[in-house]
């Protein structure tokens, strides 16, 4: 018997603030892939997920949040997902808005690049002075983040110029612009290496040590009340992986591919299916439909399917030419006929009609400019490549585009050979439960080792 066990792991304080029994979190997967069934059924087992909002109408968050609260008892942890989207940040405040109203208290940010009126907002809404004289802000903000100078403005109150426009407009009361600089922006970075989805290709060893002296700067300089606390994401599939993660100082994991083949993910089952079978080396980097023109990347399944090399000869064709009627005629043809299986003009016609809806005037804007008229025409293909997968068109399986890391693959030769090897039998909080236990088990055998006992241990 060792010392460690699985609730011992990571932050103590971490799991009384987020009201958890482990220190482990499961990310947002977009489009509600993170689903409202799946962030219940880790509420239930007293563990926290964050519902994948990326992609959903306010009215599907209104009504996730509604189902989430209604099946979950008060106390039982949930969170949110909160993306940054620097071209409508409208967007941003209306999801805000709807988080206030609703009181979620937990939010899991991502993708931001600055600090945005909407999530100041969040942060600072309610912040008080407690009886003891201690400055609490009611709404927890988790920064996701793959890059230092991000979670360097995290690590900081919120923007003065920013915190001036929300009081001047009434979105923040005196009491909470003058309490701003008394807290970071987040209270739990999460340090994102490579990952499925949207992924800077980081690697957790090199990220860890860099992002803790970073934080023990900040904190040294602005000397909040309470730590910011640091977590790991992004390859986390096993025990091994996560025993790592707590070795490199992480305060908490968080988890993301995994948990798209289970029962709870909001996806297809053909998507699960192929997913179950993937191993360590069948995801590949692709451009990321929404910034596609900056050329971010997301990982993606590879195994069996033509959306990666599809995707990456788009950007391809996108970055060698200035119009659709410059990339020669063979080549329009294959992708009409195979990648798109309809016409330039059908997709331009579908786009029109989107856009009508959301942004009539932008869609004029881009529409005369003959790139970015190319531009939208190759991005309705990982839109439609997100379709197919969600709703399982089997007749075009090879154009599903489906997040994923290599975390899965190493997490199904991880249960081989076990009653979960089947994705029918993969639950959200199981996967998490076996996880934390397999950690502290391996971290156990690994230090009488590494001690010199040899334990005659199996691995698994
Ligand atoms: C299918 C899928 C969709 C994702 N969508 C989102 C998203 O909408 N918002 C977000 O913050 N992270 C998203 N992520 C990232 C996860 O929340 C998590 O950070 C990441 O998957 C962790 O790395 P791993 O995949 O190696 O476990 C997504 C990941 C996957 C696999």
């Amino acid at each position: 018997m060792g010392m460690i066990a699985a609730g011992t792991l990571g932050s103590a304080e971490f799991r009384a603030d987020y009201r958890v029994k482990y220190a482990y979190l499961a990310g947002a997967m977009y489009k509600g892939i993170a689903s409202k069934e799946l962030v219940t059924a880790m509420g239930k087992a007293g563990l926290m997920a964050f519902l994948g909002t990326g992609g959903l109408s306010p009215e599907e968050i209104e009504s996730s949040i509604r189902f989430i609260q209604s099946e979950l008892a008060p106390g039982q942890p949930y969170g949110m997902n909160l993306l940054s989207d620097l071209a409508r940040p409208e967007q941003e405040l209306r999801t805000v808005q709807i988080y206030l109203e609703y009181g979620i208290r937990h939010v899991e940010a991502a993708a931001y690049m600055r600090i945005t009126p909407a999530l100041v907002r969040y942060r600072l809404k309610g912040i008080a002075v407690d009886a003891d004289g201690i400055v609490r802000a009611p709404n927890h903000v988790l920064a996701k983040v793959s890059r230092p100078e991000v979670a360097a403005l995290f690590m900081q109150p919120a923007p003065d110029n920013i915190v001036r426009e929300l009081a001047a407009s009434g979105l923040l009361d005196a009491e909470e612009a003058r309490l701003a600089d008394r807290v970071p922006m987040a209270d739990d970075i999460c340090v994102e290496a490579d990952s499925g989805g949207h992924t800077d290709q980081g690697v957790a060893y090199v990220l860890m040590p860099a992002m803790l002296a970073l934080r023990d700067e900040m904190a040294a300089k602005h000397r909040y009340s309470s730590k910011i606390r640091m977590g790991a994401a992004g390859g986390i599939g096993t025990p091994h992986a996560a025993a790592a993660a707590f070795m490199l100082g992480a305060d908490f994991i968080l988890t993301g591919s995994i948990n798209q083949c289970t029962c709870e993910a909001g996806t297809s089952e053909s998507v699960k299916e192929l997913l179950q079978h993937i191993d360590v080396q069948d995801t590949a980097y692709a451009p990321a439909g929404d910034m596609f023109e900056l050329g971010a990347k997301i990982q993606v399944v590879r195994r069996g399917l033509f959306f990666p090399s599809r995707a990456n000869k788009l950007h391809e064709l996108y970055m060698r030419h200035g119009s659709l009627e410059e990339i020669d005629p063979k080549t329009r043809q294959q992708i009409q006929e195979k990648y798109f299986r309809r016409s330039f003009d059908q997709v331009w016609d579908e786009t029109r009609r989107h856009y009508a809806r959301l942004d009539p005037e932008q869609f004029e804007a881009m529409a005369r400019n003959p790139k970015r008229k190319m531009a939208m025409i190759f991005k309705w293909y990982f839109a439609h490549s997100t379709r197919l997968a969600l709703q399982g068109e089997e007749d075009q399986l090879t154009d599903y585009q489906i997040h994923c890391g290599p975390a899965l693959g190493a997490f199904n030769q991880w249960v081989k050979g076990t009653a979960i090897e089947r994705w029918q039998n993969r639950h959200v909080a199981d996967i998490a439960e076996r996880i934390m236990q397999g950690t502290a088990q391996w971290l156990n055998q690994r230090f009488g080792a590494l001690a010199g006992a040899d334990l005659h241990q199996p691995s698994k």
